[in-house]
């Protein structure tokens, strides 16, 4: 009898064990597929871009992601002494709005500087202002500036030693939508009808 128990009960455990080990795999595969489903969604290749910002308007105001809710963002990071990359991508954005007509009112534009030290309130509103009164230049404080350009993967190298002051950017322009999402980057090295008909996908 006394053996009878002690193989009864090796059975019930190898059953046991079997059944936990089904257990243990299903969970790994149950938790392996979800991984590679959000790894899919936020792998690195598609890095959250975009966030809040705490900035300062050309008329020394304060100026938020949320003050811009309901409309289109489109937005540009770079410099007002910027030699030729940024002039030239603010005047395509100025042509693209020409281009959208009535339909460029849901967009509000920014051009957010890399450059607090040179760039003050009144120099980013005049420069802005020079390609298109509808274009608006913020500024801010040296950390608030990193925080939206790190928020916006924007790369930044002054050379403060070279013959001519530079910082080399990068260079694109990125749409957010009207409840304050990133959308979709747009080509900055593009004439403004491309663009535009890049943002017309967008914009109803
Ligand atoms: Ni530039």
């Amino acid at each position: 009898m006394k053996t009878g128990h002690a193989a009864e009960r090796r059975q019930r455990d190898r059953r046991t064990l079997i059944l936990a080990t089904s257990l243990v795999a299903l969970l790994l595969m149950a938790t392996g597929g979800y991984l590679a489903l959000t790894g899919a969604t936020h792998g690195p290749r598609d890095a959250v871009i975009g966030g809040p910002f705490e900035l300062t308007s050309s008329d020394g105001q304060p100026v938020t992601d949320g003050s811009f809710r309901g409309k289109y963002l489109l937005i540009y990071f770079g410099y007002t002494s910027c030699a030729d990359v940024c002039p030239t991508t603010l005047a395509g954005v100025a042509d693209a709005l020409d281009v959208l007509g009535r339909r460029a009112d849901q967009l509000q534009p920014l051009f957010i500087t890399l450059d607090p030290v040179r760039d003050t309130p009144s120099t980013i509103g005049r420069f802005a202002a020079s390609f298109t009164p509808r274009l608006i230049g913020l500024t801010g404080t040296p950390e608030a500036l990193r925080k939206v350009a790190r928020e916006y993967r924007v790369s930044a190298t002054p050379h403060p030693h070279a013959d001519a002051y530079r910082i080399d950017h990068s260079s694109v322009l990125y749409l957010v939508g009207p409840d304050g999402r990133y959308l979709a980057p747009v080509r900055a090295d593009q004439t403004g009808a491309l663009m535009a008909r890049d943002l017309a996908r967008y914009l109803s």
